[in-house]
């Protein structure tokens, strides 16, 4: 949640480490009763807990049994779970055993776990099509008290009547919907897979296991400069350093502490370009990377001397062409997966 609306809400989010433990299993719900619990001694009352499912920016979706989990959990402790599936529609084949299908919340016989008054879902347009700009989405729940609430507030959020035309055209036509989502389902499979290739090339590892979202969380711990200038005791520092080099370079990329990462060196890569887009942002991310190990003029020569067909026009222009973005430890990242105290 943006900054601006969490001092609006007087609300402070406490993020989860999780360690050694895989953030996407049911032993992780460990973790997020310890930080509960600390918070509760610390005087601060969680009130909710955001998962982010299927997960930006790990890629990864939740299996039911870790669902079923968070949920006791969230009932146990009268914590609000609000489960985010804004990506459940851009879920794909990868050919990897570690990949976990899509269940949503809602299909897991939710009243067994959890009382409804605690248990709500958000989606939206912006993602699974491609809708960022009409600026639509729902909130699914059964609390009374939550809806009459912001039933108060949503009049002063309101689309648009040419905004909800529009996805009242594109929802209504399921045939166009079917057939949209299974191109752009394909489309991320193709992308994906061409990213980890050349990401397999250049030598540099990645988070296993994303089948969906946009995005590889990819690892840059090894080009991390331990004696990057920033004070002493600031772990990111040396992340901050190579993501200047990368936006030097004409790349863009979210970086983990940005996405509030566990440990440094962990970049966001968005592979949802087209083909060529792809190519020569992985292109300029290997050679920024590269270059931490040679001379800045050395680096420099090598960008000039590889360029694709589209390089030096676009460098010329100034434009940025590699959209890559953000992430925790490459196994536990949790700025989606977050837990909301209430600060009064
Ligand atoms: C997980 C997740 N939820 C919600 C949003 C909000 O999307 P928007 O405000 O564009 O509808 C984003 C946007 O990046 C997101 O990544």
């Amino acid at each position: 949640m943006p900054t601006q609306q969490l001092i609006l809400c007087r609300v402070t989010c406490q993020y989860v480490d999780f360690g050694e433990v895989d953030q996407f299993s049911p032993e992780a719900v460990e973790k997020y009763e310890d930080a509960l619990n600390k918070a509760k001694e610390k005087g601060i009352q969680i009130k909710a807990l955001i998962v982010c499912h299927p997960h930006n920016p790990l890629g990864r979706c939740y299996p039911p049994e870790t669902l079923i989990e968070l949920m006791k959990l969230c009932n146990k402790h009268k914590v609000h779970l609000l489960a985010d599936e804004i990506y459940a529609l851009s879920v794909f084949d990868i050919e990897d055993p570690e990949a976990v299908k899509f269940q949503s919340v809602l299909s897991l016989g939710t009243s067994q776990y959890i009382s409804s008054d605690y248990l709500h879902l958000l989606y939206g347009m912006s993602k699974d099509m491609a809708s960022g700009g009409l600026r639509l989405g729902c909130l699914h729940t059964e609390n009374e008290d939550l809806m009459r609430a912001m039933s108060t507030i949503s009049q002063f959020h309101w689309s648009g009547g040419v905004n909800e035309r529009v996805a009242t055209l594109m929802l209504e036509d399921e045939k166009w919907m079917d057939s949209f989502l299974e191109l752009s389902r394909s489309r991320l499979a193709e992308r994906n897979k061409i990213g980890r290739k050349m990401l397999d090339d250049e030598g540099i590892k990645y988070y296993q296991g994303a089948n969906a979202g946009f995005f590889l969380w990819i690892d840059l711990r090894p080009w991390l400069h331990r004696s990057s200038n920033g004070p002493a005791n600031d772990p990111f520092a040396a992340e901050d350093a190579l993501t200047e080099k990368l936006i030097e370079n004409k790349v863009f990329i979210t970086n983990g502490r940005e996405m509030s990462a566990e440990e440094p060196g962990w970049y966001r890569l968005i592979f949802s370009q087209d083909e060529r887009t792809v190519k020569e942002g992985i292109r300029r991310y290997a050679l920024t990377a590269l270059s931490t190990r040679l001379t800045p003029s050395k680096a420099a020569d090598a960008l000039q001397d590889r360029p694709s067909d589209q390089t030096q026009s676009m460098m010329g222009k100034g434009r940025m062409p590699a959209l890559l973005g953000a992430c925790r430890d490459g196994r536990n990242y949790t700025p989606t997966s977050t837990i909301i105290p209430a600060v009064a």
